[in-house]
C-alpha cells in the first residue's frame, strides 16, 4: 500500500512532488515507473488530454507508456514539438501547437503542449509530453513544476 501525502499542508507542485516521490520510492524499472508517472500526471494535472513518454531509440523517438488517445509511434529527432525538445534538449512550451512549424497532430483536440527532454548523466533518455485541449494551458510555473517532477522521475528510475 503506497501512502501518498494528502493532508500534509502541501499544495500544487510541491504536493505532487511529494506524492511522486512516494509513488516511485520502491521501484526503479523504467517501464513501470514511466507508466505510473504518466497515469499520475494524467489524473492529477488538470486540463490534459494526453500525458506520456517518447523514448530515444537511435535517431528516432519511439512511443512509450502514456495515457490518452492512441498516438503516433515514431518521431524523428528534430521533428515536431517532441523531436525539437529531444534534439535541442530544451523544454518546448507551446501555447498554440497549430502555429508550431512541423507540429505532429496526433489528436486534433490538442491546442497547447509542453515537452520536457529527459537527460540523465548526459544521455538523452526521451521526452515527457503533455498535451492540452486548452490554448496556452502551460504557464512558466507549470513548466518549472513539471520539470521538477521529471527530475524526480529520472533520479528514482534506472534508465
Ligand atoms: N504533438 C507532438 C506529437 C506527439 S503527440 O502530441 C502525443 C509533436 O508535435 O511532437
Amino acid at each position: 500500500m503506497i501512502e501518498l501525502p494528502r493532508d500534509s499542508g502541501l499544495s500544487g507542485y510541491t504536493l505532487l512532488a511529494a506524492q511522486l516521490e512516494a509513488l516511485l520510492a520502491d521501484e526503479r524499472d523504467l517501464v513501470a515507473n514511466a507508466s505510473q508517472f504518466a497515469a499520475f500526471l494524467f489524473h492529477e494535472v488538470e486540463g490534459l488530454n494526453w500525458a506520456g513518454f517518447y523514448l530515444a531509440r537511435g535517431d528516432e523517438l519511439v512511443l512509450g507508456p502514456f495515457q490518452g488517445r492512441v498516438a503516433c509511434v515514431r518521431i524523428p529527432l528534430g521533428r515536431g514539438v517532441c523531436g525539437t525538445a529531444a534534439a535541442s534538449r530544451q523544454t518546448q512550451r507551446v501555447d498554440d501547437v497549430h502555429a508550431f512549424p512541423g507540429h505532429i497532430a496526433c489528436d486534433s483536440a490538442s491546442n497547447s503542449e509542453l515537452v520536457i527532454p529527459l537527460v540523465k548523466d548526459g544521455r538523452l533518455i526521451g521526452v515527457l509530453d503533455l498535451d492540452s485541449p486548452l490554448p496556452a494551458r502551460f504557464s512558466e510555473a507549470d513548466q518549472q513544476g513539471l520539470e521538477a517532477l521529471a527530475a524526480i522521475f529520472l533520479r528514482l528510475t534506472d534508465c
